[in-house]
């Protein structure tokens, strides 16, 4: 059986350590790690991970793009893709910061307490790599999805962007409201998501705690302050009166194990391309 090599892409200048120990947990036998990947300088590098093994054994070659730049990697992505040609491919996973795997399991988390197509979820920190796919996921299922952003433009192009991928979606644009009108964004809401940056706090906990009929909220900040005051970091389907909870690190245990499967489905066939929504089904099969 060929060695199975992955080989590490990352716009950093320094590819990230914690891809590549997931890589290694997941029993990718070689890895090759590259940083400072542009979309000018990945072809030759695709092209020796596509020319070297014949069409029979190129499924023991994967490709992982990662980076803590989401907009770089998507691009990355984007080239890598254009290099391959007829049965010359290898199957491709983005996941920049953890962005895709994050995102799928936190949609995953609420998914086991909401019919998602029957639910309204406002999305806090909607415009991050994180927050925008969270956006897209919920889309897909049939959630209608309030975006959120302190500027109420950033919003409306996570909007645009989404219905474009997801014509069916029924999402609306909104800037943060001030303190006291915080609440009324998350009236009708069943499912509140904090995906802001660490050490931000989004939402007081008398702010969500008022909201009647909200089910399921979900911080995705491990850093204190925390993005919902009144959730811990390690809740994981915690009840906290009427609602469900999770932290970040209740969320991070599902986010590990979907990364490693990620990794693992490359190894399978030399054709599979795994963003958000590929990433989200394999989640979905580990249930
Ligand atoms: N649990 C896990 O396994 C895991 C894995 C990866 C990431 N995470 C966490 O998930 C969260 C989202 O990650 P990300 O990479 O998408 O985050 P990010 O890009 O750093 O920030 C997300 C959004 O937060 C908003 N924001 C930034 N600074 C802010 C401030 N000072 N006040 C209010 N809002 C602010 C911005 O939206 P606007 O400017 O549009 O308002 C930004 O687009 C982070 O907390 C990250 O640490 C968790």
């Amino acid at each position: 059986m060929p060695t199975k090599i992955l080989l590490q892409l990352d716009g950093d200048l320094q590819p990230s350590v914690f891809d590549a120990v997931v890589a290694v947990d997941a029993g990718v036998e070689q890895l090759f790690r590259h940083g400072g990947i542009t979309p000018d300088n990945v072809r030759e590098l695709v092209h020796g991970a596509m020319f070297t093994r014949g069409p029979d054994d190129l499924r023991h070659t994967a490709i992982f793009v990662g980076g803590s730049d989401a907009s770089l990697a998507e691009k990355i992505y984007d080239t890598v893709r254009a290099c391959f040609f007829g049965p010359l491919r290898v199957s491709v996973m983005l996941d920049p910061n953890g962005a895709n795997t994050t995102a799928a399991a936190a949609v995953l988390a609420a998914e086991r307490h909401l019919a998602l197509d029957e639910s309204t979820a406002v999305v806090f920190g909607a415009t991050g790599p994180v927050g925008s796919r969270v956006v897209r996921l919920l889309a897909r299922a049939g959630c209608a999805v309030r975006v959120v952003s302190r500027d109420l433009g950033r919003a409306e192009r996570i909007v645009e962007q989404t219905q474009a991928a997801v014509p069916e979606a029924g999402l609306s644009a909104h800037a943060v409201p001030p303190e006291e009108a915080l609440p009324s964004v998350l009236e009708g809401s069943q499912f509140v998501v904090a995906a802001g940056a660490p050490k931000v706090q989004l939402l007081s906990r008398q702010q969500w705690q008022s909201v009647s009929g909200l089910q399921v909220a979900i911080d995705l900040n491990a850093v204190p302050p925390l993005g919902i005051e009144g959730i811990e970091v390690t809740d994981k389907a915690a009840s906290r009166g009427e609602v469900t909870c999770y932290g970040a690190i209740g969320v991070g245990g599902t986010k590990m194990k979907i990364h490693r499967a990620a990794l693992q489905t490359l190894f399978t066939a030399s054709d599979r391309l795994l963003d958000a929504e590929e990433i989200f089904a394999i989640g979905q099969d580990l249930k």
